[in-house]
């Protein structure tokens, strides 16, 4: 095959920023994509309808001309959010869904939930309006290895939430663990989980490959190569439980490169690309549409994108390898794949 046309995806699991990096790095996302989900760990968080309605303004100020792209916008849970934002959230529809963070498990999750039972009262809510849940799937505890993370939380938070709220729709975020594949897959279909780009190129000898490579850093930290290969058949296998979100998170060169470097890997510039590579490796080009465009608006509920991208098997020339930023003297380098990419976005 040497070309392929598919309905125009969507992002379902996207960081674009605020500020100067939000202009830096939107285009890459808005030119291609007819939808995101966008994360709400800013700093500080969007934890109101407010807040949420104005990070979409300032989103949607910063489109390029011509650009449709349709930011969906996500409420970030604290202990101590009112389940009443919530059903205003749903009811104006500034909220497309809200995002638990156990806090400590990531990038910005300070804010996040101390403990699920705080936000019962609130998960009720989400339940009753219909209001999709979407989780970082790791517990924080010092004693759990970091590669053990997700498969305990899907043990001790993710399936008593789902016992414990069983009508209430549940994205298991980034998934990274052949544990997380067979849970997923096992479950009704009010339940999905989205699959980066770089989990399924990656495995964590790349975090080591020759040095510490900060740019290959993120979390759910990638692991082992056993869960590269659960992670491809999942993304490949057309299941509709399973549905792309890049995870796209920038960070400054200079914070990335650092004692303390940020965790994130940002490849909104390559992620198509790197898709119809891994698809076809898997013998699977066919069920690229699926992964990027058809599973995800069939578990939110919402209408496929109504035009197509096309690719070819080129390589790519307009790729850079780094993003600038205004005002700024670093910028955001983009994920490096681990092979030279073969196809391209015409
Ligand atoms: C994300 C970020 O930088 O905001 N980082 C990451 O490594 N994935 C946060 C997140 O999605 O957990
Ligand atoms: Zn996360
Ligand atoms: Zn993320």
């Amino acid at each position: 095959m040497t070309s392929l046309t598919i309905i125009r995806p969507d992002d379902w699991h996207l960081h674009l920023r605020d500020g100067a990096v939000l202009k830096a790095v939107l285009p890459w996302t808005a030119n291609l994509y007819g939808r995101a989900i966008v994360m709400p760990n800013l700093k500080p968080p969007v934890t109101t309808v407010d807040a949420a309605l104005a990070y979409k303004e300032q989103i949607l100020a910063h489109l390029p001309a011509g650009s449709n792209f349709e930011p969906l916008m996500t409420c970030y849970l604290t202990d101590s959010l009112l389940p009443s934002e919530i059903k205003k959230g749903k009811e104006t529809g500034a909220f497309t869904a809200a995002k638990l963070y156990p806090a400590g498990a990531t990038t910005n999750s300070e804010h996040g939930v101390t403990n699920i039972k705080n936000i019962y009262p609130v998960l009720e809510m989400m339940q009753e309006v219909d209001l999709p849940l979407l989780i970082h799937g790791e517990v924080t505890d010092s004693d759990i290895d970091i590669f053990d993370r997700e498969a305990v939380f899907i043990e001790r938070v993710l399936t008593p939430i789902l016992a414990d709220f069983p009508e209430l729709r549940v994205v298991s975020e980034h998934i990274t663990t052949s544990a997380a594949v067979d849970f997923i897959s096992s479950q009704s279909d009010r339940v999905g989980a989205t699959i980066t780009t770089h989990h399924l190129m990656i495995n964590r000898n790349a975090i080591f490959k020759g040095g510490i490579r900060p740019h290959m850093f993120c979390l759910p930290i990638a692991k082992r190569e056993e869960h590269r290969l659960a992670l491809r058949r999942a993304a490949t296998s057309g299941d509709s439980h399973f549905f792309l979100g890049t995870d796209s998170a920038p960070h400054l060169t200079h914070l990335k490169e650092n004692d303390c470097g940020c965790a994130g890997i940002f490849n909104s510039p390559n992620t198509m690309e790197c898709l119809a590579q891994v698809f076809e490796e898997e013998g699977a080009l066919d069920k690229l549409e699926a992964f990027a465009s058809l599973n995800g608006p069939r578990f939110y509920g919402v209408p496929v994108n109504s035009d197509t991208i096309t690719l070819e098997k080129q390589p790519p020339n307009n790729i850079p390898a780094e993003v600038a930023v205004e005002g700024s003297d670093n910028g955001v380098q983009v994920f490096t794949p681990p092979e030279p990419l073969t196809w391209r976005v015409c």
